[in-house]
């Protein structure tokens, strides 16, 4: 009898503590792509839309989910937060987010923030980098303990445990396993976390068959806008999902991007 080809494809067999963060940040965000401005248009209105509509008595608790060295998820919730955790699992990526943060953050998300701005709600912040070090709360964790989350201290101490009002994550779900399960069960601990109603986005990649960052590869699942909003539908209302950047210009293999907005549901 042959023996199964050993593969690597679950989320725990890769090594992500050395995930190179400057690199991808230079490599991704650099500078500003058509694609990641159209999904920041989409982002921004539907957040403040939410926001203009709910009226809550009190800025929103957020959290993005695998921020990696993105920064422009947590920008796109900084004029309607009072904290925002950034929840990531990599060691490399938590030194480099908190380092970009305390330091005030680089010249090269002025861009992503310039298009925010062309949302009046967002112009209420007159000083985006001094706004989010005062509200990030970088954390090292992974998206499969989010309902195990113990808050301590500070101001979400008084929120339900693993209850946010707003959340992100943003080509995390499909980008850090091989197999879909693992796919599907980031997506509902994700949307599991945020209290019902409350808004998200949450961005993928289409069709990726894995990525290097520098010189290391790590895994993807090859999902289609279908398996998103079925992923989604059961876990949520007002779901929205679009696929755009088909030109999928950013790197082989992988066949555009998908951005799916919606409101958690009642868990
Ligand atoms: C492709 S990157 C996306 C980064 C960023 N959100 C962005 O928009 O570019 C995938 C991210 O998922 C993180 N990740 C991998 N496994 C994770 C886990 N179990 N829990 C939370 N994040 C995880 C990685 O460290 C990395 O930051």
């Amino acid at each position: 009898m042959t023996e199964p080809a050993l593969s690597l494809s679950r989320n725990d067999d890769f090594v992500w503590d050395t995930f190179n963060a400057a690199w991808y940040q230079e490599h991704n965000y650099g500078t500003l792509r058509p694609d990641d401005e159209e999904i920041l248009q989409t982002v921004r209105d539907f957040f403040a839309a939410v926001y203009a509509e709910d009226r809550p008595t009190r800025k929103w608790h957020g959290i993005d989910v695998g921020p990696g060295a993105n920064l422009y998820p947590s920008l796109s919730m900084l004029p309607f937060c009072e904290s925002i955790r950034l929840h990531e699992y990599s060691e490399n990526n938590v030194a480099w987010l908190r380092a970009e943060i305390q330091g005030g953050y680089g010249e090269s998300w002025d861009a992503f923030w310039k298009i925010l701005t062309e949302n009046p709600a967002y112009r209420s912040v007159e000083d985006p980098r001094a706004a989010l070090k005062k509200i990030a709360d970088v954390n090292k964790d992974s998206v499969f303990r989010l309902d195990e989350v113990k808050v301590e201290g500070g101001s979400l101490l008084d929120l339900p445990a693993e209850q946010w009002d707003v959340g992100t994550m943003f080509f995390v779900a499909e980008s850090l396993t091989g197999e879909k399960a693992e796919f599907e069960k980031a997506v509902r601990k994700f949307v599991h976390s945020l209290r019902p109603r409350a808004p998200f986005a949450a961005a993928f990649m289409k069709d990726s068959a894995g990525y290097f960052v520098d010189d290391q590869r790590f895994p993807a699942v090859a999902i289609t806008e279908a398996d998103v909003r079925e992923c989604l539908t059961s876990l949520a209302s007002n779901v929205d999902v679009r696929v755009l950047g088909q030109d999928a210009s950013l790197r082989d293999g992988y066949g555009g991007m998908i951005i799916a907005t919606g409101r958690a549901g009642d868990n």
